[in-house]
């Protein structure tokens, strides 16, 4: 008999596949944040945000306790322009983190980023986030990003980070334009 899952449930969570989702509304996202006002801590931030394409999520008993979005993003980087799979929306039910679920969400999209053609997946965080991309293999962009706002172009105030999809492939040198909203 399966055990009911309740919000103080310690217990190390079971592995659960990572499935893609249709679709990932705002309804989705209310859902799985519990309904929180500002479910990525950056509602502060003046900033127009895009959607995402393509979606991973995980389900505990029928309910979504964790998504990944991906989206082709075009880049200028060094005067040269390029493609980008920027991961966004990454978010873990309040009552489940802890428990591995942003690693297996983010990894099964960054398999799956793979095979998209970009030679780089790049995100945008908060600075107290890095250590957590850092560990799944994410690296901080050490350079002043600009991105597309409805207004032309404006300095990203969040962190920047960047992972190669190919093997071998670094981050080239030079000025970094997203040529698009940010993800
Ligand atoms: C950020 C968030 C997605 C993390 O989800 P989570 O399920 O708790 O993360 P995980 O348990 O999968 O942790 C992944 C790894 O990062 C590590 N990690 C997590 N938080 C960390 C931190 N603050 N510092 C260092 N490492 C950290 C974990 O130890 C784990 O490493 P391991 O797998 O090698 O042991 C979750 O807290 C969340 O939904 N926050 C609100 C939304 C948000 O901020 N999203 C990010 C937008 S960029």
């Amino acid at each position: 008999m399966r055990t009911t899952d309740t919000s103080d449930d310690r217990r190390p969570a079971e592995p659960l596949p990572v499935v893609r989702l249709p679709e990932f509304t705002r309804a989705d996202l209310d859902e799985l944040s519990g309904n929180a006002d500002d479910p990525f801590g950056i509602a502060e931030l003046p900033l127009e945000w895009r959607s995402k394409d393509e979606h991973f999520g995980i389900r505990r008993d029928g309910r979504l306790v964790a998504h990944a979005g991906l989206v082709t993003v075009p880049v200028s980087v060094g005067g040269v322009r390029t493609d980008a799979v920027g991961l966004g929306g990454v978010i873990v039910a309040p009552d489940l983190r802890g428990r591995g679920l942003a690693r297996a969400v983010v990894t099964a999209a960054v398999e799956h980023a793979r095979g998209m053609g970009p030679r780089f997946g790049l995100l945008f965080c908060l600075p107290d986030r890095v250590p957590l991309y850092e560990r799944l293999g994410w690296r901080v962009l050490e350079r002043e990003v600009l991105v597309e706002q409805p207004g032309g172009p404006a300095v990203m105030p969040l962190r920047c980070m960047w992972t190669p999809l190919r093997e071998g492939a670094h981050w080239p040198p030079g000025p970094v334009r997203l040529l698009s909203l940010p993800m």
